[in-house]
């Protein structure tokens, strides 16, 4: 654990902090959308260390559920093969976004199953646990009970097809799954059938009042107690905690061919977690887990799952006797540029196609000015992105050091002055410290960013006043020169040591400029006699071309598979994007789609996905960037005829404009170029 002088609140209480993030499913890739949570807990966490508390971050895969063991089935592998390499790829990700956890576990693991079988055991004994026999749709082809959301059929109301089990996505009717017309397996397309089979229950209506007063006690916000109060008003169902075989998960105990709902064993993931790091650092897992525990237990979770975290989960670890949480934190959803995340304008954005063009911190910066204790949704505009982070960071903090460095340098020697030139300023940098640390604490990361550019602002303001610049033109202002300098050196710490939560790469390199720890202690003592290094620009101004490359990296790859954290479909196995919004023929016939000859294709050098080709749609040649690389040479593409869509506008790339699209359809496991049957010819209208 860091070891730093604590302020004075903190110091007289020590405190042990045990977070954590949702876990992600393991069947997808991580996208913007789960960053918002993990870099919010980072930010968290990194927080209380620099604090000096023993805090420690676990997360894992949620490795089980039909829809992990479909996804394997359709990749041809057992799905403990699927969940290690997604997992391996979920780690490098949050490694790359600079998210440092303690323990990365996944719920596919021994300790996980013991403590679900003790909770379970525990609760059954409680007389918490009801069985019964319940009636389900069942695929007859696939020997498999079918979730809501794996039938499909005609809407009963507005006899819209494929439409699924519960509610339809064309007028809006909820129904039974029973109701729909035609129904069939979206898994096989056979008829279901009723089955009858004996399943699990927690009997949560038992937890009325205790859920009553325990959400009510400050462990959620008012808004998400309120939207509790809703659920805790019109009356708790009992929860079905067991799905029957086949499914990837864990038997329960005395109970063959029956396994626990992914949803009973996700959450206990967390304490498997930290078992899994207790047993690795010798760090004792009842000081953190046992009902008398003064340490204290957060998580941080989306809207989409309150009902798991400030319902189930407290009810079931309060009949389990273990203690709860002392608060669940509630975020909300990402938008980009104002919409729902969309595949198909390139706003879907994966953790790797973010990273294959810019760098972890600008997201971690942008997000953290934008984020409050509240779950109002956040959104990722992609202009004002470039300009928040060129602006603050590289325009008002880098640029505070850039315009301050070179003038410390004395005989060679780059060495601070021996005291500070004006006081109140200095004093002002300080005091802000608790103001800032108050805003952490609280979640409320924007405030504490306004906070810290507002130092910025008085740092800038003073030295553009002071205009080193010319006094060291100046025979015999030496010294002020440096004492201006200096204290803008020691203002460019202060708000390093107050971002290092946020940046922490830039806060590393920083300390090798300025030969300091940046250490968050209670009163921030400043570098006096000090030397510093030679300055080094710490960070880029985001290029917009990079953001736009990106975006267009976005619309080509069209990425199949997510791990989705969307309500409707929380581990739907359905690989394909839903239908996009209808439109009117008016608007499909604005799309210019024609027949093209690839006269020429070609890798791109440093594109890992693109091919640049070159089309003949009859008499007129473009030139167009395809994400198609993956799954075709430039030599199988030359001479072949395909679709593209002339009338788009042209967009510039990091290699090029490209002047159209071709047309293709695809997911993770190939690209298939389409294609017009012989005799078609380059120009003609397709419709
Ligand atoms: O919604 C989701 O993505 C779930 N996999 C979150 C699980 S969080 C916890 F309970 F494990
Ligand atoms: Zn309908």
């Amino acid at each position: 654990m860091p070891n730093t002088t604590l302020s004075a609140d903190t110091a007289s209480k020590p405190r042990k902090i045990l977070v954590t993030s949702a876990l992600p499913y393991a069947n997808g890739s991580i996208h913007l959308g789960h960053l918002v949570e993990y870099i919010q807990t980072d930010i968290w966490v990194r927080f209380q260390k620099a604090r000096g508390h023993e805090c420690y971050y676990v997360c894992a895969d949620d490795a089980h559920g039909t829809a992990i063991m479909l996804k394997a089935e359709e990749l041809g592998i057992t799905p403990e093969a699927l969940i290690e390499q997604v997992k391996a790829e979920h780690e490098r990700d949050f490694a790359d976004f600079l998210i440092r956890f303690d323990n990365y576990h996944s719920t596919h693991a021994e300790e996980n199953r013991v403590f679900a079988n003790e909770i379970y055991t525990r609760l059954k004994n409680n007389g918490h646990i009801a069985e019964r026999e319940i009636t389900q749709a069942f695929d007859p082809e696939k020997n498999l009970f079918l979730a809501d959301r794996y039938i499909k059929g005609t809407c009963p109301k507005c006899k819209t097809d494929d439409q699924y089990g519960d509610n339809c996505e064309a007028c809006g009717a909820t129904y039974a799954p029973t109701d729909l017309i035609d129904p069939v397996s979206a898994i096989s397309g056979a008829t279901p059938i009723e089955k009858q089979s004996t399943h699990y229950f927690f009997k949560l209506p038992e937890f009325e009042s205790f859920l009553k007063d325990w959400t009510r006690a400050g462990h959620v916000s008012k808004e998400i107690a309120n939207k509790l109060a809703e659920w805790l008003d019109s009356g708790l169902q009992e929860w079905d905690i067991s799905r029957d075989a086949p499914y990837f998960g864990f038997e329960i105990p005395d109970a063959p061919g029956k396994y626990f709902y992914v949803w009973l064993d996700a959450p206990i993931g967390y304490m498997a977690s930290f078992k899994n790091l207790c047993d690795r650092e010798g760090i004792d897992f009842d000081t953190y887990w046992a009902k008398d525990s003064e340490a204290e237990l957060y998580h941080f979770i989306g809207k989409d799952i309150v009902n798991f975290h400030a319902l189930f989960w407290p009810a079931m670890l309060t009949s389990a006797n273990y203690r709860t949480p002392n608060k669940v934190c509630v975020h909300g959803f990402l938008t980009v540029n104002g919409k729902k995340m969309s595949k198909s304008r390139g706003t879907f954005i994966n953790a790797r196609n973010y990273l294959n063009f810019l760098e972890p911190e600008y997201l971690r910066y942008y997000f953290a000015a934008k984020l409050s204790s509240s779950v109002e949704d956040l959104d990722l505009n992609l202009d004002d992105f470039i300009q928040r982070v060129n602006s603050d960071v590289v325009g008002k903090v880098v640029n505070i050091a850039s315009r301050c460095a070179k003038f410390v340098t004395r005989d060679g020697d780059a060495t601070l002055a021996a005291s500070i030139g004006e006081p109140a300023l200095w004093q002002q940098a300080v005091d802000a410290g608790e103001v800032i640390a108050g805003h952490y604490e609280n979640r409320d990361f924007g405030k504490a960013v306004r906070e810290i550019m507002a130092l910025a602002d008085a740092a800038n303001e003073y030295i553009a006043a002071k205009e080193p610049w010319k006094l060291a033109k100046q025979e015999g202002a030496e010294a002020e020169v440096q004492a201006v300098c200096s204290l803008g050196i020691n203002l460019f710490r202060a708000l390093m040591i107050y971002l290092k939560p946020i940046l922490p790469n830039m806060a590393e390199q920083s300390s090798l400029f300025l030969n300091d720890a940046l250490v968050w202690a209670d009163t921030i003592e400043p570098l006096l006699n000090h030397r510093i290094e030679v300055f080094k620009p710490m960070v880029k101004r985001v290029e917009k071309d990079k953001v736009a490359a990106m975006v267009e990296a976005g619309i080509q790859a069209q990425p199949a598979a997510q791990a989705s954290k969307e309500p409707a479909t929380p581990d739907s196995p359905l690989a394909a994007e839903p239908l996009a919004d209808e439109i009117s023929f008016e608007d499909f016939i604005k799309v210019d789609l024609r027949v093209a000859r690839i006269v020429a294709a070609s890798h791109v050098e440093g594109a890992s996905k693109l091919l640049q080709l070159t089309l003949d749609i009859g008499g007129e040649t473009r030139n167009v960037f395809s994400g198609i690389k993956s799954s075709y040479q430039p030599e199988q593409l030359e001479g072949r005829l395909t679709v593209m869509v002339a009338n788009l506008a042209a967009r510039k790339m990091r290699f090029g404009i490209s002047e159209g699209m071709v047309l293709a359809a695809g997911d993770d496991e190939g690209i298939y170029l389409l294609e017009p049957d012989s005799g078609a010819q380059p120009g003609q209208r397709v419709t």
